[in-house]
């Protein structure tokens, strides 16, 4: 039987949980690559590679050199770097390449959500009066909040942030997902916030916020998602199983 070599770019669940359908099979050989952000990573079901690849270029001479036959991108959808190299890595190396993305949020009555392109937005969106603001950015996406010292964040990740954005008033929580609407109700309320910056990841682990918030009236400003690089996508693991064995049942089917 003849093997194909699968890379998973992952950091996300969704990368996991394509890794543990793929591990099952005899016909494929999976490696999933990790940014190496998190300090205490879950435990993965294949055989895991950590660091950058040192841009397309190292990308793309990844996947020459290691016989990566598909390439599947199911990095987070605002890990926009890295989703361009993979798609700039996969034409150089002639490696058919598609991706896993969790399709995106949408308000539905009774949100209120006010929709920014980025942090720097989001942040001058909140205003000049002080508010309460529940923040569920990544760690590396802070300095933006010193620009409005006047508010008082609680800064919720999975990594403590080091170091601590220069900021007057704010608090620090330590927490990994899935995180649940109770769980995140009685979060806000005890915290007394009225505003969240957060950005539109999709996914059901971390909507709990985005439910609560609706029942308690308390406005979200809400990135919105950058453009992701064209590609054959799929929004489920299980789409993704389809589109994998169209690929490799069209082996003559080169690049993106
Ligand atoms: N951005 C988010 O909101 C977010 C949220 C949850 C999880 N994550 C995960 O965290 C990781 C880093 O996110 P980011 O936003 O910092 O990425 P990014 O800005 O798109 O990527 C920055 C650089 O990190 C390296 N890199 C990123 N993902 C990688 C992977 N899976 N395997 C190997 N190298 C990787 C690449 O370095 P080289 O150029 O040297 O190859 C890339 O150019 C991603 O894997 C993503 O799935 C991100």
């Amino acid at each position: 039987m003849t093997t194909h070599r699968i890379l998973i770019l992952g950091g996300t669940t969704e990368a996991r949980l394509l890794a543990e359908r793929l591990a099952a099979r005899p016909d494929l050989d999976t490696i999933l690559s990790l940014a190496g952000r998190t300090r205490d990573p879950v435990s993965q079901p294949v055989p895991v590679r950590v660091g950058g690849f040192g841009g397309a270029e190292g990308l793309a001479h990844y996947l020459t050199e290691n016989g990566v036959g598909i390439l599947i991108d199911a990095t987070h959808p605002f890990a926009t770097r890295i989703s361009a190299n993979a798609a700039i890595a996969a034409r150089q190396a002639g490696v058919p390449a598609i991706a896993l993305r969790r399709p995106e949020w949408r308000s539905v009555q009774g949100d209120r959500w006010t929709i920014v392109k980025s942090v720097e937005e989001g942040v001058a969106a909140l205003g000049e009066q002080p508010r309460r603001v529940f923040v569920t950015l990544g760690r590396q996406e802070l300095a933006p909040l010193a620009n409005a010292p006047q508010h008082v964040y609680l800064i919720r990740s999975v990594d403590p942030v080091e170091p601590p954005p220069d900021l007057p008033h704010a608090g620090y929580l330590l927490a990994r997902g899935p995180f649940s609407e109770a769980a995140e109700h009685d979060l806000l309320r005890a915290q007394r916030i009225d505003a969240i910056l957060a950005k539109n990841s999709g996914g059901d682990a971390t909507y709990g916020k985005i439910a609560a918030a609706r029942s308690l009236g308390i406005g979200i400003v809400m990135i919105r998602r950058p453009t992701a690089p064209d590609m054959p996508t799929a929004t489920t693991v299980e789409e993704a199983l389809l589109l994998l064995d169209h690929r490799l049942a069209s082996p003559a089917k080169r690049g993106v």
